[in-house]
């Protein structure tokens, strides 16, 4: 009788020993983790989060480092949350992206993050969260990317963000955002820059110090900012587009100079006087609209000026020439 129990009691203790000492898991990650479930309310879509089995091996949404056994993702998309974000994830300290994108997730940016000293990559666009752009981020100094757009989002932008030495990628789109873009965001020091903030109520003038910034992509359409940008161009820049479209921007054209690395230039919408510069001639432009504008006179011929449909010259005081009716004088 003994003996014929033998070989299932060794295989018993064997699987027992084998979990026990191959789990990789950190056990806090572990507890970590099974907060977060429950305060998603044990959704199905973390059915694998099974507190039996290891989190470095099987878990959905987590990635664990190979090296530290510490949880480093929570990647996150396109799931039907319609819950805040657990405060939990503030507890998982080796977290260095954190994507929470298109879930429906409600309620404000959680303090908690700012306990995240390791994160990289903060994707959290097209959610429902309300409240302020939290200035802790400016805290998080490894930060490269912060995607906040699609929320709603309201206050002002922060400007502790430009303290932040690796941040590139700045999306601040299609919120409720108000006030002025800092003076600050001048002190980013990149080579390359990404900033989005088009679609949100951002008013006042764009402050001059921003013409030192290396922008490689700057949208800030449909907002009420006003005054001059042409500070913004000029040929040493590095900027490949510039969306200013839909403001109230105040500046004359004529004199201002561009980059031979501008691509995209997009200045429908707003107050802008004087005339197309000819320089924009040698300039090699994917697009171009300045409509709805208070420009006049001869549309310059050259370059890639006569490529683009009348729309992207229509509705000026007295623009002329091709691809608009030809000049009266
Ligand atoms: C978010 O909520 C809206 C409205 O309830 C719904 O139509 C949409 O499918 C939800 N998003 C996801 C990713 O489930
Ligand atoms: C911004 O605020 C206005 C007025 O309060 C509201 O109608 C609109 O839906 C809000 N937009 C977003 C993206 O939250
Ligand atoms: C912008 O980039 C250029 C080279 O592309 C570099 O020389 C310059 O220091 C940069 N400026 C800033 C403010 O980082
Ligand atoms: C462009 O040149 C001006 C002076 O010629 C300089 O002050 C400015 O820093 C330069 N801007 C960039 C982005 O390199
Ligand atoms: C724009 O500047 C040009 C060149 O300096 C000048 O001739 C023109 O009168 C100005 N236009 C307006 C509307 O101020
Ligand atoms: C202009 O840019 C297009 C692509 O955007 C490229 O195919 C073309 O060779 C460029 N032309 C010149 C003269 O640089
Ligand atoms: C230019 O912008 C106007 C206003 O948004 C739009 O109606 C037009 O189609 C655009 N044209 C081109 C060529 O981009």
């Amino acid at each position: 009788m003994a003996s014929s129990h033998l070989p299932l009691l060794f295989l018993i203790s064997i699987s027992f020993l084998s979990v026990s000492f191959t789990e990789r898991c950190h056990p806090n990650d572990k507890n970590t983790l099974l907060q977060i479930k429950k305060d998603l309310n044990d959704p199905y879509f973390l059915i694998s989060w099974d507190p039996k089995t290891d989190c470095c091996d099987h878990w959905y949404v987590v990635k664990c480092d190979d090296k530290t056994n510490r949880i480093t993702e929570f990647v996150l998309a396109q799931t039907d949350l319609h819950l805040p974000i657990p405060a939990a994830i503030g507890d998982l300290p080796y977290l260095q992206d954190l994507t929470i994108h298109a879930c429906n997730a409600t309620g404000k940016i959680p303090q908690a993050i700012s306990k995240l000293s390791q994160l990289n990559f903060l994707d959290l666009r097209q959610n429902l969260l309300t409240g302020p752009v939290p200035s802790f981020l400016g805290n998080l100094k490894k930060l490269t990317y912060i995607g906040l757009s699609r929320n709603s989002l309201t206050g002002s932008i922060p400007p502790s963000l430009s303290q932040l030495p690796e941040l590139s990628g700045l999306l601040l789109d299609r919120n409720n955002l108000t006030g002025g873009i800092p003076e600050s965001f001048a002190d980013f020091k990149q080579k390359s820059f990404y900033l989005y903030m088009s679609h949100n109520q951002l008013f006042g003038p764009i402050p001059r110090r921003l013409g030192y910034t290396n922008f490689t992509f700057l949208d800030v359409s449909r907002n009420k900012l006003e005054g001059d940008v042409s500070f913004m161009f000029g040929k040493n820049k590095s900027m490949n587009t510039a969306d200013f479209s839909r403001n109230l921007l105040q500046f004359n054209l004529s004199k201002v100079e561009f980059s031979e690395n501008l691509q995209n230039l997009n200045l429908n919408h707003n107050k802008i006087l004087g005339s197309i510069p000819a320089g924009l001639t040698n300039i090699n432009l994917s697009s171009m609209n300045v409509s709805y504008n208070r420009l006049c006179g001869r549309i310059p011929v050259g370059g890639r000026l006569q490529d683009f449909d009348y729309t992207a010259y229509f509705h000026n005081r007295c623009l002329c020439g091709r691809p608009l009716p030809e000049c009266k004088f």
